[in-house]
């Protein structure tokens, strides 16, 4: 055997030694498999990997980056996509109402994969909602700013545990304002409309927005806010549980809203009875005037509507209009992490319009 091929036959035999010790050795690590950092245990056994929420289509093309949940909301229990080659594998698909087509076929695709889920996603008060024929028994979970809605969506105001002695009424140079971007009649804003005519011809009204002259950028949105001692927090239409941002932007820059929208018994399941003030609580536009312009000249009984501070804080709302749905979205992903149970969402516009 000449020595090159010795040499050759030892090379070999080196290399297939250590290909088989690579490919036969056992884990390195140690020899009870370790839980995986994510999994927890709960009542109902192991909950596995976070479940995958597909968003069928980005509501109004507003387009955000999945990582506001846990940047915004501290919420990252699911995983968030948009990518329709996980359909198979998502565990809930969250269709948004406004998108679907009349004749259905922009729905994701039947059959459905039997442990998935689909979301119902729909912010608008019923004035403003088209009922497209054939939804009504597709879903297992209404996503709605109702209260009664299997994914309730509302920012909230938290209680805290050691009162807060600190709160300074902003500074103030307007009385009464109002920003208003839309004025479309055919979206019921009839009723705002007819009461803010009335009310302007006793006391004079700040306005701001799209619908007037006066356009407010988005970050002079608060501080606008801030510097008026009242804000017209008027609903569009008048529904159960449609409070929106209209309240939730004056109770956090400091100010204080005037409602209109459903009953003020509606307006305290969410916000306490005394930080705000209800035009039903009024016989008329004129004596609410009458009313404000008496606590501009009350200090004391002005700051009274700031009590609720002490205890409870706000939490100020996302104001761009591409953020619009972020807070649904993270609402949707954190709701399908926590819950894992069978459901079929039958009638929804039974439920939604009555
Ligand atoms: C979801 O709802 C559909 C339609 O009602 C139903 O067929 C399906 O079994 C439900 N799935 C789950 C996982 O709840």
């Amino acid at each position: 055997m000449s020595s090159r091929l010795a040499l050759i036959v030892t090379l070999a035999g080196i290399i297939s030694l250590s290909v088989m010790f690579f490919l036969f050795s056992p884990p390195k690590n140690c020899p009870f498999p370790l839980p995986r950092p994510e999994s927890k245990s709960s009542l109902t056994g192991t909950v596995e990997d976070k479940p995958v929420l597909l968003l069928w289509v980005w509501p109004e093309n507003y387009r955000f980056d999945f990582s506001d949940c846990k940047k915004f909301y501290n919420i990252d229990n699911c995983q968030l996509t948009d990518d329709r080659s996980l359909y198979s594998n998502a565990d809930a698909v969250m269709v948004y109402h406004r998108g679907i087509s009349w004749d259905l076929t922009n729905l994701p695709p039947s059959p459905r994969p039997p442990f998935q889920k689909w979301i119902w996603l729909h912010l608008e008060s019923p004035t403003n909602t088209q009922k497209i024929p054939g939804l009504e028994n597709l879903f297992n979970l209404t996503l709605s700013y109702r209260h009664d809605a299997d994914i309730p969506v509302r920012l909230k105001l938290n209680t805290r545990k050691k009162p807060d002695e600190e709160f300074v009424i902003p500074k103030k140079d307007k009385l009464v304002c109002w920003i208003v971007s839309n004025n479309a009649a055919f979206t019921g804003v009839g009723t705002r409309n007819q009461f803010y005519q009335e009310l302007s011809k006793y006391i004079q009204v700040h306005m701001f927005g799209k619908a007037y002259a006066t356009f407010l950028g988005y970050d002079e949105y608060y501080p606008t806010l801030a510097s008026c001692k009242f804000y017209l927090s008027f609903e569009n239409s008048i529904h159960k549980d449609y409070i929106t941002e209209k309240i939730n932007g004056p109770l956090a820059a400091g100010t204080v809203p005037v409602v209109l929208g459903p009953p003020r018994r509606n307006y305290e399941n969410f916000v306490p009875g005394d930080a705000f003030i209800h035009v039903n609580d009024f016989p008329d536009a004129k004596s609410l005037a009458e009313y404000l312009l008496q606590l501009d000249k009350d200090e004391e009984a002005y700051r009274r509507f700031f009590n609720w501070r002490k205890y409870l804080s706000p939490t100020p709302h996302l104001i761009h209009q591409t953020q619009e749905f972020i807070l649904a979205i993270c609402t949707a992903c954190d709701h399908i992490a926590r819950h894992r149970e069978y459901k079929e969402a039958h009638d929804i516009y039974d439920w939604y319009f009555s």
